[in-house]
C-alpha cells in the first residue's frame, strides 16, 4: 500500500484527541511526527494530553513540543469547553512515550527536508507553528502538499459572533499560512457544526464493549458544547457534540463524504468586534485567485460511520495487545 506521509498538528482537546483516533487508525496515513502548541489549553498541557492519549491508544511517534504563544496575540483558552486539563475529566495514561529533543519547528522543517515525498499537514488548532515554520523556513513550501486545517468560518463563530477559535487564537499566524500559496483545505464550522454525534450515538460507541470506547465516550460526555441555541442555530443544535477536529483527518481518507468550494480566504486582524475572522469571498468580490478548499458539506451518517470504525479498530487493537 502506498502510505501518505502526514505531520500532525494539534492541542488536545478533547476532539483533537477523537482526530487523533481516527489518524492513528488508518493504515494508508505515515504518521512522521506529532507537534504542539497552546490552544485549547496551555502547551505544558496539550503536549501532556498528546504524550498520554498516544501511549493509551499504544503509538511510538514522535511528539515535539510548539510554541507556548501566539504570534502577536495574547493566549486566550478553552478550559471552558475542553476542561481544566484539556481532556475533559479522563484520565487516559501516564505517558511513556517522551517529548522530543526537538522543538516543533525544528521537527517539523528537519522532517519536511528529509522526506522524498511531500507531506500533508493536518492542523487542528491555531496555527502558531505552522505560520512560524512558514516565516522562518519558506524553502519548505515545496515540501508540503497541502494543510488540512480545522479553523476558521465563512458565517458565524464560536469564540465571537464571527470568529473561530483556532483562527481567533492566533489570526496573524493564519494569515501567514493563508498567503503562503500553500494548498489549504479548510475545515470551517460552515462544515464541522454538520459533522456532530447524537448523544444516543455517543452511548451507542459505549456498546462497542472496548474500554477504549468507554473513555472516549465518557470524554465527549463532558465535551457537550456550551454554545448555547440561538434562533439562527440548527435544530437539537445543544444536544450535538461537533467532531470538528476529525473532519480535517476524515476528508483526507474519505474525500467523498465532503464537499467544498474553492475560494479566496484572508484574516481580519484588527477589527475591535471581528479580529480573527476569516473572511471568506464566497461572492467573489475581491477578484483574487482562490487560496483554500473551504468545505461546507458533510455525510454525517457516513462521518459518523467513519468514526465509529476508528474507535473499533484502536479499542480492539488495544485488546489484543
Ligand atoms: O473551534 C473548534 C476548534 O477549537 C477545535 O480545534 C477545538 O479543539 C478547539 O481547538
Ligand atoms: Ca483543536
Amino acid at each position: 500500500m502506498n502510505k501518505t506521509p502526514v505531520i500532525i498538528d494539534c492541542d488536545p482537546g478533547i476532539d483533537d484527541a477523537m482526530m487523533l483516533t481516527l489518524a492513528f487508525s488508518r493504515p494508508e496515513l505515515d504518521i512522521k511526527l506529532v507537534t504542539t502548541e497552546a490552544g485549547n489549553v496551555s502547551t505544558d498541557k496539550t503536549t501532556y494530553n498528546t504524550l498520554s492519549f498516544l501511549t493509551y491508544i499504544g503509538q511510538d511517534v514522535e511528539v515535539a513540543r510548539g510554541l507556548e504563544q501566539p504570534i502577536f496575540r495574547s493566549l486566550e483558552i478553552a478550559e471552558d469547553i475542553h476542561g481544566e486539563g484539556g481532556l475533559g475529566n479522563v484520565k487516559w495514561a501516564d505517558p511513556i512515550l517522551q517529548e522530543s529533543d526537538r522543538t516543533a519547528i525544528t521537527a517539523m522543517y528537519e522532517t519536511l527536508l528529509a522526506s522524498d515525498d511531500p507531506i500533508i499537514i493536518v492542523a487542528t488548532g491555531p496555527l502558531t507553528n505552522i505560520g512560524a515554520l512558514l516565516l522562518a523556513h519558506p524553502e519548505v513550501k515545496p515540501k508540503i502538499k497541502l494543510i488540512s486545517w480545522m479553523g476558521g468560518a465563512a458565517v458565524g463563530g464560536n469564540m465571537s459572533t464571527t470568529a473561530e477559535f483556532n483562527a481567533y487564537v492566533d489570526p496573524h499566524a493564519a494569515e501567514l499560512v493563508f498567503r503562503s500559496g500553500v494548498p489549504i483545505i479548510m475545515s470551517g464550522l460552515d462544515v464541522t457544526h454538520k459533522a456532530y454525534i447524537t448523544r444516543e450515538e455517543m452511548e451507542e460507541l459505549r456498546k462497542l464493549g472496548t474500554p477504549f470506547a468507554e473513555k472516549a465516550a465518557d470524554m465527549m460526555k463532558f465535551y457537550t458544547f456550551t454554545q448555547s441555541q440561538t434562533p439562527f442555530s440548527p435544530p437539537h443544535f445543544e444536544e450535538q457534540i461537533r467532531l470538528h477536529d476529525v473532519c480535517a483527518v476524515a476528508v483526507l481518507v474519505a474525500p467523498e463524504l465532503f464537499k467544498g468550494n474553492d475560494y479566496y480566504v484572508e484574516m481580519e486582524l484588527e477589527g475591535r468586534l471581528t479580529a480573527g475572522t476569516t473572511i471568506v469571498d464566497y461572492t467573489h468580490k475581491t477578484g483574487k485567485e482562490p487560496n483554500a478548499n473551504v468545505l461546507h458539506s458533510v455525510d454525517r451518517e457516513g462521518f459518523v460511520k467513519l468514526f465509529f470504525e476508528a474507535c473499533t479498530t484502536i479499542g480492539q487493537k488495544l485488546l489484543e495487545k
